[in-house]
């Protein structure tokens, strides 16, 4: 049987990714594929449970380098239970989120090295690399206001800007340095449009 197709979305929070995957989803299905949707953090057992420590708003304390093992232990057992014997079999894999969010967060977003980001997801990852990647392109100051449609930003909120900023600064970075992969998608458009150029990908590689 033929290799499957492995596809990652990523994006700032609140760029719509989760609503492009459904569309993606239903094409592709559509078009006779058999897809599996997974999201990174998560999509096993023991990696919703890392989700659930690495999210916790208790864990305040938890140290970068800490959150960057964790996010790539999460990654390692999703690779190995989900993604690996999913696009082994011959089916389409959809992941939101992967280790290029690992980049920009952890990377960019904390001040970790890429270098170091790398060597640890080199082990994660075990030889699975995107396909094709989705970065949906929308400042994250458009993004959060959209989803909390706030009118001034507190402190802690005017910090956390700050942060997403990096991480979108990060994104575009990327996607500069492989744009052979990463895609980069106008998300500040309509949900058909941006599908749209989304379909116009997928038809290549599919
Ligand atoms: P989600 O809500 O989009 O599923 O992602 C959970 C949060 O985790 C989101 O804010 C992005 C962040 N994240 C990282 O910081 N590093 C990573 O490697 C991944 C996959 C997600």
């Amino acid at each position: 049987m033929d290799r499957g197709i492995f596809i990652t979305v990523e994006g700032t929070d609140g760029s719509g990714k989760t609503t492009q995957i459904r569309l993606m989803e239903e094409y592709l299905r559509e078009k006779g594929y058999d897809v599996v949707i997974a999201r990174d953090p998560g999509g096993t057992d023991i990696s919703e449970k890392i989700r659930e420590i690495i999210l916790d708003p208790g864990n305040g304390e938890m140290a970068k380098v800490t959150e960057m093992l964790l996010y790539a232990s999460a990654r390692a057992q999703l690779v190995s239970e989900v993604i690996k014997p999913a696009v082994e079999s011959g089916k389409v894999v959809i992941c939101d989120r992967f280790v290029d969010s690992s980049y920009v967060y952890q990377g960019y977003g904390r001040g970790i090295s890429l270098k170091t980001i790398e060597d640890v997801n080199r082990v994660a990852m075990d030889g699975v690399i995107p396909d094709i990647t989705f970065f949906f392109d929308i400042s994250p100051e458009i993004a959060l206001k959209r989803r909390f449609a706030s009118t001034e930003a507190d402190r802690i909120e005017n910090e956390k800007m700050a942060f997403h900023m990096k991480v979108y600064e990060g994104y575009k970075s990327l996607a500069s340095r492989f744009p052979e992969r990463i895609k980069t998608i106008d998300a500040t458009r309509g949900v058909m449009e941006i599908a749209e150029d989304v379909r116009r990908w997928l038809d290549e590689i599919v």
